[in-house]
């Protein structure tokens, strides 16, 4: 390896191993053994030093011609060989959509259809549209001030634990979240009331929330709620106890009622859990219920004026109440689904029962 000829040599015989490789591993290897460290090259470089001066520049030129000249075959071999594989690929995962499957001409045709939680988001607002609410939107990315400062849930707060939250890495930290609960719809409703709006306000706020919750039978981390808000003159517990029992009743029947028991929420005072009877045991006391005849379904209360304050509503002018419950818990109980994971499992024998 020492002369001219021996360098024409070994390009040759590079460009027919490079020529052969078909495959990455195979110009992989090619590599190796052309200008990996124990390559010819390689060697022939290492001998160098023994050289005088002259010799040395001239075999340095010659080895470095050669060395980039046995590179740009490899490279120009691997951008063939990634694109031969490629189409390989391609072609090998190709989906026929002019597939003619025997029989389908004449099968009834099987539509797809809204999906539960769709079907009962619909059917709770048709409710509520009936009672004489509007249906408004909010975000599902909010600052803590909507989720959290506004609704008097002030940083290090202890209820914060009530709401495990997944944090964006956007802005300061802990300052842009995805909503846990659709309460800060509410905010948004009363600052546009009172930047121009104007009040009362009587509304639902459906949407998806999020929590960093492990996924069981009765929870999923990501989940959807109902929020109502009604904001008037005069407004006492008494419109809220007789709202949450005519909504019962006609969401799930009439055998089916609600009652109110004390419980505590940063945002409403008083506040309330409120529980409708077991859908499964209609009230006698079974194991989803734990014997008491009652489910908990969601939470209430008149909005607290701390509340108020933040917004700008005169709360010696207006009062008003508030609730929120889960969509995919009411169709769990409705159509006693044992396990809530079903909901986003996609199971299409699970979906279409519905
Ligand atoms: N946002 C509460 C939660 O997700 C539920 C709730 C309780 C909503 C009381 C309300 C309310 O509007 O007044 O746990």
């Amino acid at each position: 390896m020492s002369d001219a000829v021996d360098i024409e040599v070994l390009i040759d015989q590079a460009r027919t191993a490079v020529a052969a490789a078909g495959s990455t591993e195979e110009i992989s290897q090619v590599a190796v053994s052309f200008t990996g460290k124990k390559s010819p090259v390689a060697e022939a470089h290492r001998g160098l030093g023994a050289l005088d001066p002259e010799a040395r520049k001239e075999l340095g030129r010659l080895l470095h011609t050669a060395r980039t000249t046995i590179e740009e075959l490899i490279e120009q071999r691997r951008t063939e060989i990634s694109f031969d594989e490629l189409s390989r690929e391609m072609v090998a995962s190709k989906i026929d959509l002019s597939e003619f499957v025997p029989g389908s001409l004449t099968a009834p045709s099987s539509r797809g259809h809204l999906h539960l939680v769709s079907q009962t988001r619909d059917a709770l607002e048709d409710v509520f549209v009936g009672m004489g609410f509007e249906v408004a939107e909010g975000p599902e990315i909010e600052t803590d001030w909507f989720n959290f400062g506004a609704l008097n849930i002030p940083p290090a707060h202890p209820a914060r634990g009530m709401w495990d939250t997944f944090y964006l890495s956007l802005g300061e930290p802990e300052t842009t979240l995805l909503r846990t609960h659709t309460s800060p719809v509410q905010i948004h409703l009363m600052e546009e009331a009172v930047l121009g709006g104007g009040l009362p306000i009587h509304a639902v706020m459906p949407g998806r929330c999020y929590r960093r919750d492990t996924p069981d039978a009765r929870h999923l981390p990501v989940f959807h709620q109902i929020e109502g808000l009604v904001v008037d003159k005069g407004i006492t517990f008494a419109d809220l106890a007789g709202t949450i029992e005519v909504f019962t009743t006609a969401y799930f029947g009439p055998d089916i009622h609600s009652r109110l028991r004390p419980a505590y929420f940063p945002f409403t005072e008083p506040s309330a859990e409120f529980e409708v009877t077991c859908t499964i045991c209609h009230g006698d006391g079974c194991r989803t219920c734990s014997q008491t005849g009652w489910i908990e379904l969601g939470g209430c209360g008149m909005v607290d004026p701390a509340v108020f304050d933040a917004v700008g509503i005169d709360s010696d002018e207006w009062t008003g109440f508030a609730f929120g419950f889960g969509i995919d818990r009411c169709a769990q109980m409705r159509h006693q689904i044992a396990d809530m994971r079903a909901l986003i499992e996609n199971d299409i024998r699970f979906l279409r029962q519905f």
